[in-house]
Parts: structure tokens; sequence; C-alpha cells
């Protein structure tokens, strides 16, 4: 019989995503699974959006900041944690931009697992390092980048006994996977294209894998065309060189050196897709016209996939009618900092109905 962590969580019939895809992926009966009920996040059909991008497209995003922590990377968690504890683990540690620690501290109390996360000191979002804080974990900012923090995590994991949860973990990719089978079972079909951003390069492979996992199934008889967004000033798969010191404002993605660099070039090539980079200034136009227009809030890491198909739609790249996917990897309330300022102000007023109503221009 199967164990699952906290069962009695497992109510409303909602199971955890990995005993869903189970077929799909390397669990035995006798694999625990440790869950806080992620995935099955939902693919919103954003028209209002998409009438401002292009006439061509039917566009849908994949909100990911719907998952427990508020990312993607719970999908990779409870996978690579209930492997972790079925190797009889104890502790684990992962290098992290915000995202993964939050994830691997979460997943870790969830389990009864020691968790460490090892920052880049300064450039990591503030609902993120409050999540690893409140989670128990041990918190290690370096005074170095994220790839400094991958290169000390690795290390370590080497020497020690620490189970390593950054996507080099395999089984991050296999439960990252699922991503792409909930997109084709919602839609019935595969999408034309698949957009993503593109930092550490776990994600995109782990989609293409699950939607090559799918067809090779038969559950789908085509694959989508990978669209891969990263940052302007952290490009390293588009300049096709290491970025020593990455910048931007989408500090989910400020990487340099990419772990999964060949196989988001794999991705690329055999979808016969791309690769390419979008501005800061792309990327914040983005976050804020999907929040504005369609209620959704995501973060600034997130929107480099809408804000790539803008871009793309610009240069005509989207020729006949077709549907496309942008992947929401992570909830706006991540970085809170950051949205507050890139809006105006809001206004203070004494308490006053006049006063308001006049700033309503109601009189
Ligand atoms: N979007 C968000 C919100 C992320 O947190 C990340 C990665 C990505 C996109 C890129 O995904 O690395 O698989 O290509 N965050 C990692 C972290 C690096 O440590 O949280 P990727």
């Amino acid at each position: 019989m199967m164990a699952i962590v906290g069962e009695r969580s497992s109510c409303f019939k909602r199971v955890p995503l990995i005993e869903r895809y189970r077929s799909f992926l390397p669990l035995s009966d006798s694999s625990p699974i440790v869950s806080l009920l992620e995935g099955f996040t939902p693919l919103v059909r954003v028209d209002r959006l998409a009438s401002r991008i292009s006439d061509k497209i039917t566009l849908y995003v994949k909100f990911e900041g719907m998952n427990p922590t508020g990312s993607f990377k719970d999908r990779g968690m409870t996978m690579a944690i209930s492997k972790a504890v079925e190797a009889g683990s104890k502790a684990t540690i992962c290098a992290s931009t915000g995202n993964t620690a939050a994830s691997a501290a979460a997943y870790s109390a969830r389990a009864g697992l020691v968790c460490a996360v090892i920052l880049p000191k300064g450039e990591v979002a503030l609902g993120k390092v409050s999540q690893s804080m409140m989670h128990g974990a041990k918190v290690i900012a370096v005074d170095g980048n994220f790839d400094d923090a991958l290169r000390i995590v690795l290390e370590i994991t080497e020497n020690y006994p620490i189970t390593l949860v950054n996507s080099l973990n395999p089984f991050r990719i296999e439960g990252q996977k699922t991503g792409a089978f909930e997109i084709c079972d919602d839609l019935g079909h595969p999408p034309m294209y698949h957009a993503i951003p593109v930092g550490n390069a776990g994600n995109i492979t782990a989609y293409w894998a699950g939607y090559r996992a799918y067809h090779e199934a038969g559950v789908i008889d085509r694959l989508p065309i990978m669209l891969g967004f990263q940052a302007a000033g952290s490009a390293p798969i588009v300049e096709g060189r290491p970025i020593p010191n990455p910048q931007t404002i989408a500090t989910a993605i400020r990487i340099g050196n990419p772990a999964s660099w060949k196989q988001a070039e794999a991705a690329r090539d055999e979808s016969g897709g791309l690769i390419e980079k979008v501005t800061d200034e792309e990327i914040t136009e983005a976050q804020k016209l999907l929040a504005a227009t369609e209620g959704i809030f995501c973060e600034p890491a997130s929107a480099a996939s809408v804000a790539g198909v803008i871009k793309k739609a610009s240069e005509g790249f989207f020729k006949t009618q077709c549907e496309v996917v942008c992947v929401l990897t992570g909830h706006g309330l991540k970085d809170p900092k950051r949205a507050i300022e890139i809006c105006p102000p809001f206004i203070e007023l004494p308490a006053d109905t006049d006063a308001v109503a006049r700033e309503m221009k109601l009189i």
C-alpha cells in the first residue's frame, strides 16, 4: 500500500499531482508521496490580452502561481522530496534565485527533512525569502550570484550526505513534466506554440520531455514548437556564451550559466523553435498588461513568456491562426516591491467622503 504523507489532506477528491500521473513517473508501489496538493493549475484563455497582441493567436496562460508555494517548482519538488524520503535522506539543499528555495523549504518541512537554501545576497524577491524563513530552512545568502551559489551547492553535495534538489536532480525534471501533461489534457491536444521563460533551463527541458512522453505514448499526435525567452541582461543561451555578471529586474532568471543549457538547446532545435531575449522594459510592460487586462498577477520572470510572444507577434512571426500557451511560472505576490515600484503611487486623502468623491471626479 502506498504511503501518502499527510493522507487526510487529500480531501475533495483532489489527488497528489504525481499520483495522478504516476504511470509517466519513476514511482514504485512503495514510494512515499510527499504532497501539498500541487499542480492542476488554471489554463486561462486570455482573449482581451490576445486582442492587444495579434489577431492570429488564441492565447492561453498557465498560471503556475496557483501552486502551493506560488510557483511551478512545486511540481518538481513533490517528486524530488518524495524520492529523497524513499532513499532515506534526512537533509536537502539547493541554490536558488528564490522559488526553488521556497518550494524546497516547504516540501522538506512537510516531510520532516532539514533544508538549507543558498541564495545570491540582495537579489532574491522579498516574498520568496519570507517563505524559506517561515518554513524553517537554514537560509544562507552568499556574496555572489546564482551561479556561485550553485557551484557551492554542487561541491557540498559531492562531499556530504545531503540531497541536491536543484533541477540537476533528475526527479525535479520528471515532476515538472506534468505541466505539459495538464496543458494537453485541458486543451485536448497540444498547443501550436509553447512560450516559457528560461533561467537555469530546467523547466523548458521538463516541458519538452513531457510533451515527448505524451507523444510517444500516443496521447497527442504532434508536438508543440517551443519558444524560450531569456532576460536581455542574462541571456547566455541567446548570446552563446556564459554571462559572468548577469543583470535583470526579473531576479528569478538572473542566471549567467544555466545548468540545463544543452537540453534547452535540444528542446529548441528538436521542436523547430527558438530561444530569444526580451528587455526588462518589455518584461515590465507585459507584466502590467497581463495584470491590468486580465486580472492575472505574475512575477516579472514569468512575464518574459508573454513579452516574448508580444515581441514575436510584432515581428509578424504568427502567420496563420494558432494556439499559444504562455507559462506564468510564479505569482506576482512573490515580488511586491517591484510591483509597487512600477505603478504610479496611490493617493492619500483625509478620511472625508467629499474629498474621496472629488478625487474620483464624482463631484
Ligand atoms: N520563472 C520563475 C518564476 C523562476 O523562479 C524560474 C527559476 C524560472 C522562471 C526559470 O526556470 O530555471 O527552470 O529555466 N527559478 C530558479 C530558482 C532558478 O532558483 O527559483 P528554469
